[in-house]
């Protein structure tokens, strides 16, 4: 088995918002490595465990579960010790998932996970494939059913208790085709045309003009 590295989403704690992506990943790979909060490395008050374990459940199949012990007391050593253990269980199980809550592009360890990664094991890191999830503000906005933008709003997404300077990541879409980009500025610009359609262009830079409605740009905040 070609060793591989998901890094899972799971959503906001029902498994029926887990995307058919997650349910494969599940289904390939032979290890599942769980965070905790507990210094026991038990699942007493893991909600990502549970999900986990409704999916399997839900997926008829077992897999070597590993918990990975998740402080969340934002310490380098303590992502560093998280990494290490998906180091050394991809190269016991080969193809092993990370869950993580929500979507992983939202607050998440797993960047942060990656970049060690990246550093210390960098042919396990270009196995990596992150997948995408419900966010818990996408999910709130069902539950409650009142849009979180409509005609010309925008989103804000705000930590609460910010530990520095915030920075800001734009996400600006519903472009007019032909659109010159010119007025959007300058930065770490990505732009996504027909993404998982037919022609799908990742670009890491802004176009300049816009070709297609299914266009989005990501301006990402400035990380050194
Ligand atoms: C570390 S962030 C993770 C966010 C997650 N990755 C996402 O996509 O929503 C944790 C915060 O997300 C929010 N959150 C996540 N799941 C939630 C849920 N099921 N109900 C309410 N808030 C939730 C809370 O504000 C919580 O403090």
């Amino acid at each position: 088995m070609n060793k591989k590295l998901y890094m899972v989403s799971l959503g906001p704690g029902d498994v029926e918002l887990l995307t058919l992506k997650a349910l494969n990943a599940f289904k390939e790979c032979t290890a599942i490595c769980v965070p905790t909060k507990s210094e026991d490395n038990s699942f007493k008050k893991s909600i990502s465990y549970r999900i986990v374990r409704d999916a399997l459940k839900l997926l008829n199949v077992t897999k070597e579960i590993i918990p990975v012990y998740s402080p969340m007391h934002f310490d380098k050593q303590d992502w560093i010790n998280e990494a290490d253990i998906l180091i050394d269980s991809a190269k016991k199980y080969n193809s092993i998932c990370f869950v993580t809550l929500g979507d992983a592009a939202i607050y998440s360890s797993i960047y942060y996970l990656l970049d060690i990664i990246k550093e210390k094991d960098f042919t396990l890191y270009e196995t990596c494939e992150v997948i995408p999830g419900v966010t818990s503000f996408s999910a709130a906005s069902a539950r409650v059913a009142k849009a979180l933008c409509l005609g010309d709003e925008e989103l804000l997404i705000k930590p609460i208790n910010p530990r520095g300077e915030v920075k800001t990541t734009e996400i600006l879409m519903r472009p007019k085709i032909g659109m010159d980009t010119k007025a959007l500025g300058e930065g770490d610009f990505y732009t996504f045309e027909n993404m998982y359609l037919q022609d799908e262009s990742i670009t890491n830079s802004k176009i300049n003009k816009v070709k297609k409605y299914m266009t989005l740009f990501l301006k990402f905040a400035s990380r050194d």
